[in-house]
């Protein structure tokens, strides 16, 4: 079981463990599942990208698209909290997504499925905009994050694929 608490910038977590030939390994098997988009146009805005930007799936800077029903149910049993399933999404970063803190989650818990290059960095920034912590992530492994401060990823050479669960405060 795992818990929805962040005490760390980053951690490795256990407790997750989901027969990852379910997942979907790339935009173009998600794609031919019928599996959609979620990221809207008013979040895409918080990244502050440019105002001519027209979204698309090719080539987006981020996007968030639908699990299958049975991924969903393979994992929120191992949660130990209740976690709508809207909050599981696969989420893509590329090349050129900027420094940002996230619109409305305190944290994730993500499993890299594809970590886009061999020497991928996140990036995480105190308010002085110091680095206060970096890691090259382990791709096929549960891990958490802060993401209500500025965090950034580099050196991306194909897309990073990660399935991610949402940490939102009640309100939200
Ligand atoms: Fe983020």
């Amino acid at each position: 079981m795992i818990d929805r608490n962040i005490t760390k910038t980053f951690e490795y977590v256990d407790g997750i463990s989901i027969d990852t030939d379910m997942l979907c390994k790339s935009v173009e098997e998600i794609q031919s599942l019928g599996l959609q988009s979620t990221w809207k146009q008013k979040e895409r805005q918080t990244f502050n990208l440019d105002k001519a930007y027209v979204y698309n799936s090719q080539t987006s800077v981020y996007d968030q698209f639908e699990v299958q029903k049975d991924v969903i149910d393979a994992i929120t049993p191992q949660l130990d909290f209740d976690c709508h399933p809207d909050f599981i999404r696969y989420q893509v970063i590329r090349r050129g997504i900027p420094k940002h803190t996230d619109a409305k989650r305190y944290g994730v818990i993500n499993y890299l499925i594809n970590a886009g290059g061999d020497f991928v960095y996140t990036h995480w920034y105190d308010d002085n905009d110091n680095i206060i912590e970096t890691q090259i992530v382990e791709e096929n492994s549960w891990y958490k994050m802060r993401t209500d401060i500025d965090h950034r990823i580099i050196g991306m050479t194909s897309d990073r694929l990660m399935l991610s669960i949402s940490l939102m405060d009640w309100n939200w």
